[in-house]
Formats: structure tokens, sequence, C-alpha cells
């Protein structure tokens, strides 16, 4: 007996028979944000019995660091008594209630906060609202929830984004032959022979489509990728206006390569382990590699600066990582000191979450590098530390 088909995988091959192949866009925006079966709109994928585990999972620290990292941004802006505090995408809201708990360090700062979560799965809205509960219970404001940025009022802004940007849906390009004139196609799904598997297929690349190549595709040699997330570089544009206009700071931290380097980077994850990207629409996890170049120059068009990216594990040291680590081992017992020090290892070291996560900030223009970006490194104002 064949296995029958999920009922996403059954209705994007219906698409597919009626209005013919789709670019990888819609197929990502269909498996991860189908109202009805998306995979973000079932319920929680995070954590040791979910699908992976995202580095606020992984330890209060970092959490805590992005915390002051937002609060050291406050103090540069002259302390502002009012100030929107966003979060893209925040999970199961770890993130966010690790941060805020470690901004009561600061008297002012979290009565100036006015909180907007920027979400569209109602399962997590639910976590969210749950985890926030009392980390959030002395802000000005109550939590406000967003289907988008665009709807977060205008004013000085605050925005953290981890994890956020590898979700929004890419297009793919394939170069082919020809060096003087080169010809590109797109990577769209199609129907295999059956008329009902979802298959990968090459069509040239309609000429609206490639307008929207830029420069930077004349370093994908012949058979490479090229991969365009134009939701995310039209996201970096938009709160690099808003930084330019209001002032403020936005923290972007994601993996991928600090620029294109040719290789296709579309990927499925489910129970931990790679698992292919058309066998399980809305049953697993799908991403592709930040672009950090293309967000940092969308942002700059827009007059913010940007800075970095940086290897995630510099980041963090720079923020004081190790002396956090220290002052929590230090009223910890054996094992969970050497829990918090295996949770500083996995998030810095090169081998693990180190390098390939990188962070990114975007700036209003009159403000110095932020912490972790300082162009010399180390010392001065990026040895934040957190008091216990
Ligand atoms: C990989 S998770 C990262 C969660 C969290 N930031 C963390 O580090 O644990 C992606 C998050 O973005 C949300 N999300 C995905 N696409 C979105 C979109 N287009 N608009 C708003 N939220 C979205 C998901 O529901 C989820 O909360």
């Amino acid at each position: 007996m064949t296995e029958r088909p999920a009922p996403l995988a059954e209705r994007i091959a219906r698409r597919i028979a009626l209005l013919g192949p789709m670019t990888l866009a819609d197929y990502m925006s269909a498996a991860l944000s189908d109202p009805e079966h998306g995979y973000y709109m079932g319920g929680d994928p995070f954590g040791a019995r979910g699908d992976f585990v995202t580095a606020p999972e992984i330890s209060q620290m970092f959490g805590e660091l992005i915390g002051l990292w937002c609060a050291d941004i406050w103090g540069r802006m002259g302390v502002p008594d009012r100030l929107h505090l966003v979060e893209l995408g925040p999970g199961r809201g770890t993130l966010m209630a690790d941060a805020l708990r470690a901004a009561r360090t600061l008297p002012g700062l979290r009565e100036s906060l006015q909180l907007h979560l920027v979400e569209t799965s109602p399962a997590l809205r639910a976590r969210q609202r749950e985890t926030l509960r009392t980390a959030a219970a002395d802000l000005a404001v109550a939590p406000q929830w967003h289907d988008t940025l665009s709807t977060v009022p205008a004013g000085p802004l605050l925005l953290i984004a981890n994890e956020f940007f590898d979700a929004l849906p890419i297009r793919q390009f394939v170069r082919g032959a020809g060096d003087v004139a080169p010809t590109w196609c797109e990577r769209v799904v199609t129907l295999a022979e059956d008329g009902r598997t979802l298959a990968f297929a090459l069509r040239p690349a309609a000429l609206e489509a490639a307008a929207l190549l830029p420069p930077e595709i004349a370093a994908v040699t012949a058979g490479g990728t090229f991969e365009i997330c134009i939701p995310g570089i039209a996201l970096a544009g938009e709160i690099g206006a808003r930084l330019a206009a209001d002032g403020g700071a936005a923290l972007i931290i994601d993996y991928g390569a600090a620029r294109p380097h040719g290789e296709p980077t579309f990927q499925a994850v489910r129970d931990h382990a790679r698992h292919e990207v058309l066998a399980a629409p809305g049953d697993a996890d799908l991403t592709a590699h930040v672009d950090f170049a293309a967000l940092a120059g969308a942002a700059r068009a827009s007059g913010a600066k940007a800075w970095g990216p940086v290897p995630q594990g510099a980041f963090l040291t720079g923020l004081g990582i190790d002396a956090r680590a220290r002052a929590l081992g230090a009223n910890a017992s054996p094992a969970q000191a050497e829990a918090i020090g295996a949770a500083a290892t996995r998030l810095c070291d090169p081998a693990q979450m180190g390098t390939l996560f990188k962070a990114l900030a975007l700036t209003h223009p009159a403000l110095d590098p932020p912490g972790g970006f300082a162009r010399s490194g180390g010392g001065g104002r990026d040895g934040l530390t957190l008091m216990q």
C-alpha cells in the first residue's frame, strides 16, 4: 500500500496541477505559514523533544547578554523615557524573558519599554504570553502582538531577531554555462511523473526575476547557485528607515555567510536531523542561510549604519559571556557548573555555533559601534558584564 500524502503536500500538489510550478519562496511560505497546516502554526518545535534547539534555549546567558546589549544602547541614546522593544519571531519567548530579567538591573529602563512581539503563529503567541507573564509584569504597557513590523508604532526602537530571517522565503537561481552572456535558471517545485509527488525542476529565469538579481551574482560561476530572500531584504530596509528616522538599534543573529558563496543552503530539519526538503511540507522546519551583506546593504540604503557581521562566539565573548558563566557557576552545584560551561562552549566554539552563527547590528547613523562590534575588539565598552 502506498503512503497517503499529508494534507499540505496534497494541497500544494493540487495548486501546482492547476497553476503550474511554484517558486521556492511560495513553497516555503506554504510549508511554514499555511494557516491550517504550516510548520509554525502547529505548536512548539523547540528543544530536545522538538526538531531543533536555538541559542536562548541552550542557556539563559544568551538572552541576558542581549538584554544588557539593549541597556547599553538605551544609555547611548540618552535614556529616552519611551522606547519600543521589538522581537521578531520570539519562539517560546525565552530570549525576551531572560533579556527583561537582565534589564531589571538598570533603574528606569524597564519602565520606559513598550514591548512588541512580531509573531504569526497563534500557538507560539500563547506560549510567549505564558513565558512572559511574570517576566514582563512591570513593563509600562502590556506586550502587544503583531503579524508584521509595519503595525508597530513609530518611535525610538530596539529590535532583536534571533533565527528569524532564516525562516523567510527565498528564491534560488542557478547559473548556466556561458561566461560572456550567462543564462540563469530558477529552481521551482513541480510534480513528478506520477502527478502527485513534489519534485524540483529548473526553468529559465523570468525577466522580472532576473531583474532582481544584484551585482554580487557576477561572482557565481557556471553551475553555482544564488539565493535571494526578498522579504528579508525588504524588512531590513524597513528597519533601517525606522532607525534612521526615530533612532535606536537592531540586532540580527542567524546562521549564514558574510557574503554569498554560490552554494545552495535551502534545507529542512526534523527531529534534530537533516530531512528531504520536499518530503514533508508542514512537518519539517525549512530555512536558508541568511545573506548578511544583502541585509546590511538594504539597511544602509535606507539611511542606517550597519556593523558586522561578527561571529557569534566573538560577539558573546565581547559582551562578557565568560564572566557571566563564572558568576553563574559560582553558585551552582558541580554538575550545574559543568552544564553552564558546556552551554557557553556550544554557543561560542567555532566548531559548534560560534562561527556559522553571526551577529549584525543596524543603528541610527549617529551611534558609535554597539557592544560586541567595536573595531578594535575586546575591552572598553564591549566588556559589558552582568551583575548578579
Ligand atoms: C526558528 S524560530 C526562532 C525562535 C526564537 N527567536 C529563538 O531564538 O528561539 C522562528 C520564529 O519566527 C516565527 N516566524 C516565522 N516566520 C514568521 C513570519 N513570516 N512572521 C512572523 N513570525 C514568523 C516563528 O513562528 C518562530 O517564532
